[in-house]
């Protein structure tokens, strides 16, 4: 058969309220333009992120309903770190409230003034956790990354020569080498098993352990499989613990690749760090065995990460992003390619060249899709990136608007009418306004600046 399923059928169902283009004008007027300040319930497709939106499954619904609230030595907490060891065999595993509360204690221990921490490139929560150290982020993700229509099959992959020559000259300031997998920038792209081990190696030669940030691990392991000489054959699980064999410990959401609504972890072999990180954790997030969690939360994430390893459910994760993609691309709409794991990256700079980098392309693009279709998608350009610390604004690298999937929500049919939505935006694009920011906070602006339509 051609078409690929969802390898799931629906058995609890929420309700999208449909709306119109004039009740969404009225709604983005009162929202100031800024789509963080619509109400979810005025959104008909919500694309603003994949963290925490999957559809959990019967079982998880079910393991939910198992789950025990114990304070200490849960049942749920065993469950959770033999799920996790299963995948990823680390001595410590540490249970956190979500990702960026093990970035956090991580970098309490190992950043701090003076400190270079080099991944291939930093979510800006962890380079906000590091930095909040006094510590230095560096990105050193390969030059093909940074190019849109770059067919790379890894363009998450470190660039190496820079590693070792950052390592060669900085060791004593490296407490340790990061990788992103798969690359959250340019929509979740992959990096390969044999830049994965590389790095391993270069670290391991200056002494330096590998933390790997494995948001959407499970989603890196399946291009792993289709895209990497000698992976074919393997299993998902084979090759996602492969990927951890080399590293030292990791940094996780759970709000991603294990299907779960909350949770993370921080793990790793070393047992000085370790008790650092328990201690660190019982001041900020509660006990080791539930830390920040609980414990039916520690049972959803243990079969979600069963689930998430499925080669079906994969086959279909990437497929539906990919046609999303393709389908765009027929439209002539500039995207980032290839199309990554979890998202669609339009880049509207170029979509809508009329409007300048400072006056928002991204933004316009993203209102346009909001108030056309009830589509929510998020600017990833110079509103995010544009502020600078002295107040003044330049243009971000690239004007992005990221689509991103929420696992197991949507269907083919509704990535069709987002498709539809974007026919519309294209017969209307000559039209689109660019944006002035008329309120914004001095920092991360994004979330909160307030906007108007220029002209
Ligand atoms: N690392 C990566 C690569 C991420 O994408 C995220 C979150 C985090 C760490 C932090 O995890 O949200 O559980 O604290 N990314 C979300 C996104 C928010 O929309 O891309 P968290």
């Amino acid at each position: 058969m051609k078409t690929i399923i969802e390898p799931f059928r629906i058995k609890v169902v929420e309700p999208i309220r449909l709306s119109t283009p004039d009740e969404r004008r009225e709604l983005l007027r009162k929202a100031a333009w800024n789509l963080f300040a619509v109400h979810a319930d005025d959104v008909m497709i919500d694309l603003l992120t994949d963290s925490g939106t999957s559809a959990m499954s019967a079982e998880q619904w079910a393991a939910v309903m198992r789950g025990d609230e114990s304070y200490a030595g849960s049942p749920a907490f065993y469950r959770f770190e033999s799920a996790v060891r299963e995948l990823m065999p680390f001595k410590h595993i540490i249970p956190t409230h979500q990702g960026r509360a093990a970035e956090a204690i991580l970098f309490s221990i190992v950043g701090g003034p003076g400190r270079i921490i080099p991944s291939n490139t930093h979510f800006d929560t962890t380079r906000g956790n590091i930095e909040a150290t006094g510590a230095t982020a560096v990105d050193l993700v390969i030059a093909e990354a940074k190019d849109p229509e770059n067919r790379h099959p890894f363009k998450g992959n470190m660039d190496l020569e820079r590693l070792e020559e950052l390592l060669r000259r900085e060791a004593a300031a490296i407490p340790l080498v990061m990788l992103t997998v798969t690359n959250n920038a340019g929509g979740g792209q992959p990096v390969s098993l044999e830049n994965i081990r590389a790095v391993a190696n270069i670290a391991h030669r200056y002494g330096k352990p590998l933390f790997i940030d494995a948001c959407r691990f499970a989603e890196n392991a399946y291009f792993i499989k289709c895209r990497e000489a000698g992976q074919a054959t393997r299993s998902v699980p084979d090759i996602v613990r492969d990927m951890f064999a080399v590293a030292d410990g990791m940094t996780m959401s759970a709000k991603k690749d294990a299907f779960a609504n909350i949770g993370g972890w921080l793990a790793m072999h070393d047992d000085e760090l370790a008790d650092a990180a328990r201690n660190r954790l019982i001041l900020t997030e509660g006990f080791p065995t539930y830390g920040g969690l609980a414990g039916r939360d520690l049972e959803a994430i243990a079969v979600g990460l069963h689930e998430i390893v499925d080669e079906q459910y994969l086959r279909y994760r990437l497929r539906s992003n990919e046609y999303i993609g393709e389908r765009l691309t027929a439209l002539g709409i500039p995207i980032v390619k290839p199309v990554g794991g979890h998202a669609v990256f339009v880049d509207a700079r170029r979509f809508l060249p009329h409007i300048a980098a400072l006056q928002y392309p991204g933004q316009s693009l993203a209102v346009a899709l909001y108030e056309l279709g009830g589509i929510r998608s998020c600017e990833i350009g110079t509103v995010m990136f544009g502020l600078r610390p002295d107040g003044t604004e330049a243009p971000a690298d690239m004007d992005l608007v990221r689509l991103a999937m929420p696992r197991r929500v949507y269907t083919q049919s509704h990535a069709d009418y987002v498709v539809e939505v974007f026919e519309e935006v294209v017969r209307l694009r000559d039209r689109l306004p660019g944006f002035r920011i008329t309120w914004q906070p001095r920092q991360l602006r994004h979330f909160t600046a307030r906007f108007e339509p220029i002209g």
